[in-house]
């Protein structure tokens, strides 16, 4: 290889790797926190010592997976392990961006939906309680073993938040 050539290729390289980070970084877009949820939303949490469940777990994979209920098929876009098969779809193993949804924000989304995307609501199809379980599953990505605990306003040790679940919240 000459010298030129191996200098065209490095240069190659180094615009290629520019290239395709650039593109992960659209895909993926800048992490800004959701908008709150809206007051109807905002007093729903998953329900007391569902968050250890995991037969519920297990539920809300299968209602991710489409197999629970062929109209519903959370995987087409978000990816079986989490990871985006449809350009733009939220990806859920970003810990950094999921920790900032609530349980209400995350149920809310589900349900509403996010305008002008295609991300639809889905509330027509599931009940409140399918829709807990796909947020217990979702949250199972990048937020396994913690719980949202809505005193504290944070993702923490489930074990922790076991202590308060008795309050309701
Ligand atoms: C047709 C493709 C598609 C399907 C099917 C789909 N989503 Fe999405 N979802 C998207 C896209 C695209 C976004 C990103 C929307 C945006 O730009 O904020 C998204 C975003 C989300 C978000 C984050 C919302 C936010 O505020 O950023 C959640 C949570 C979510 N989806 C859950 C689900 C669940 C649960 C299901 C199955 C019941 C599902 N999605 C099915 C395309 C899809």
């Amino acid at each position: 290889m000459s010298v030129r050539s191996i200098g065209v290729t490095v240069i190659g390289l180094v615009l290629g790797s520019g290239w395709l980070a650039g593109c992960e970084g659209q895909n993926e877009g800048p992490i800004v926190p959701p908008p709150p949820a809206p007051a109807e939303y905002v007093d729903k949490h998953m329900p007391v010592k569902w968050w250890g469940d995991v037969e519920k777990l297990e539920e809300g994979r299968k209602l991710y997976d489409g197999e629970a209920n062929p109209d519903v098929n959370c995987a087409k876009c978000h990816g079986k392990d989490g990871k985006p098969v449809k350009a733009g779809a939220t990806d859920f193993r970003n810990r950094e961006r999921m920790e900032l949804y609530s349980d209400s924000v995350w149920f809310w989304r589900i349900a509403e939906g996010v305008p002008n995307t295609r991300m639809k609501g889905w509330k027509s199809k599931l009940s409140e309680e399918d829709i807990w379980r796909l947020v217990l599953f979702e949250r199972s990505f990048a937020l396994k073993g913690k719980a949202w605990d809505a005193g504290q306003r944070q993702w923490v040790a489930m074990d922790a938040v076991a202590v308060t679940a008795g309050d309701g919240r």
